[in-house]
């Protein structure tokens, strides 16, 4: 499903809010001139208090294939934790830099996002070396996160955060959120995650395209001509990689961290 569907199904699309914030705008336009002309005539300007969280939070994601444990639903607005990524590949929907008013995340703002814990090992793993990644990362941040003394049983925590638009069309891929039809083998680059660790790579159903999480490359994005580090593409027609949300964790809790917005921009 589609954001702009999960959009419909929280009862305001990315249209009905466009229209609402032209409403807001040409109200408050209006209500200055009031004040200047007419008095109480007019209604007041309308308030808007907000703000925009650095941290990531969790989104809702709508039931898709009955088989899909969309365990993050109920924490939906609220922030994501290393920690609740207990098990090895386990995934969420998030979104970083939202516009939350009353506590509420308007949907359609910030940058939605995958958060997928992935295997901590070094031979299949790959990232770029730090003389190649193609901007400097704010303080603090790195391309993942990555605590060894997390879940020690398992040699420790990684988490990966990707920025959820399709370089195909913009659709937004899933995490194990749909596994029917299954994702097709035709693979144009060996996806370690499921060639190794038989776990489906990030998948966008509208076209089948694939990105493995495990393979960390510097691309350049052909808008902007921007090098920019994704999670390699390993199954077209998406012809390359996902950008990644650089993060750090704050008391535990995931904050993006903005290395050059123009990885993000080609939608
Ligand atoms: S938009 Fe993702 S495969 Fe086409």
């Amino acid at each position: 499903m589609s954001w702009e569907d999960e959009e419909k199904e929280k009862g305001m699309t990315r249209r009905d809010w466009v229209r609402f914030g032209m409403a807001a705008g040409a109200l408050g336009a209006l209500g200055g001139l009031g004040g200047l002309v007419t008095g109480q005539l007019l209604p007041p300007p309308l308030q808007f208090t907000g703000e925009i969280r650095e941290t990531i939070q969790y989104t809702k994601f709508p039931p898709t294939d009955p088989t899909a444990d969309l365990w993050w639903n109920p924490r939906a607005g609220t922030p994501v934790k290393a920690k609740d990524f207990d098990k090895e590949w386990k995934g969420a929907t998030g979104v970083w830099r939202g516009l939350f008013q009353n506590n509420q995340w308007i949907p359609g703002t910030g940058y939605p996002c995958l958060i997928i814990r992935i295997k901590r090992e070094s031979t299949y793993f790959t990232e770029p070396p730090a003389s190649a990644v193609p901007a400097k990362l704010p303080e603090g941040f790195k391309l993942y996160f990555d605590d060894p003394t997390l879940d020690p049983a398992n040699n420790g925590t990684r988490i990966i955060v990707l920025f959820d638009r399709c370089v195909h069309l913009c659709c937004y891929p899933g995490w194990h959120v749909i596994n029917n039809p299954p994702p097709d083998r035709g693979y144009v680059v060996t996806p370690p995650t499921y060639a190794v660790f038989g776990e489906n790579p990030v998948y966008c159903i509208c076209h089948g395209s694939q990105y493995d999480p495990m393979l960390l490359i510097v691309e350049t994005n052909p808008k902007n001509d921007a090098l920019y580090v994704g999670a390699e593409r390993v199954h077209g027609p998406a012809p390359r990689a996902l950008p990644v949300i650089p993060v750090k964790s704050q008391g535990g809790i995931l904050v993006g961290g903005l290395a050059d917005p123009a990885w993000y921009i080609y939608c």
